[in-house]
């Protein structure tokens, strides 16, 4: 069996007073641990408080970005080694808001997926088309295209120690959720493509679904068979919906 992973990305929000509590919730909530793993991704002038107060505990820590290089002149930027310095194990690349809003291209999301196994991190690979590009039915080779850019930079083994979360743009933040057979018709076809490559590392890699879950919607996109768990916005903010995110896992 496929492990089963439920991550918090909580993009820019949350102040101390406000993560606090939650993170106390999410203890509390969480004990005993339950059987999937659960990860939360603050921002990252958070990670080193979010860390302490996590520790001993099954919660992850997660970062929501990382540079492309490893250390030197690229001022604002956070490097994967230092990610790992605060004991962060997973990191999120190529989220469809660093690709739109900052401008990310497949080139550079595939640098920091390589640079993340790099630093001894998991990658959360984000995958995505528009609405744009659905509805000129191009969400395959779209895709297709973004996983290939990785493919070809860090080569099938770089999935082996990788997350796949497929975000559909059109269902992030919008209250409108892939349903559980679009989103198991995309995670098929990019297990499909891992496994023309290489059918042990496809078999093996947890692919999330991420766009508007809630407590509600998640049982039924988890109980398809490869959605192996979500990359949750919104919700993850809220202790009693994350919870229930993460029992439904
Ligand atoms: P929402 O859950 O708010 O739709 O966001 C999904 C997302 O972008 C997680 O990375």
């Amino acid at each position: 069996m496929r492990p089963r992973l439920v991550a918090g990305n909580w993009k820019m929000n949350g102040t101390r007073a406000e993560i606090l509590p939650l993170v106390r919730s999410l203890k509390d909530g969480l004990n005993p641990a339950p059987r999937a793993e659960v990860a939360v991704c603050p921002p990252f002038i958070y990670l080193p408080l979010v860390g302490e107060l996590l520790e001993g505990t099954p919660i992850a820590l997660g970062a929501q970005d990382v540079c492309e290089e490893a250390a030197g002149a690229y001022t604002g930027e956070v490097s994967g080694p230092m990610l790992r310095d605060y004991h962060c194990r997973y990191v999120i690349v190529g989220h469809s808001e660093r690709r739109q809003v900052y401008r990310e291209d497949d080139g550079r999301v595939a640098r920091k997926f390589s640079q993340a196994l790099s630093g001894g991190l998991i990658p959360i690979l984000c995958l995505g088309e528009t609405l744009a590009e659905r509805e000129a039915g191009n969400t395959r080779p779209v895709v297709e295209r973004q996983l290939r850019a990785v493919l070809e930079q860090s080569g099938v083994a770089g999935l082996r120690a990788a997350v796949i979360a497929y975000e559909p743009v059109w269902a992030i933040g919008t209250g409108r959720n892939a349903t559980p057979a679009q989103a198991q018709e995309v995670h098929a076809f990019i297990r499909d493509r891992i496994a023309e490559r290489d059918p042990e590392t496809a078999a093996s890699l947890p692919i999330l679904y991420g766009g508007s879950v809630k407590g509600a919607n998640a049982a039924a996109l988890f109980a398809m068979p490869d959605i192996d768990g979500g990359l949750i916005g919104g919700a993850s903010l809220s202790a009693a919906e994350f919870l229930a995110i993460c029992r439904a896992a």
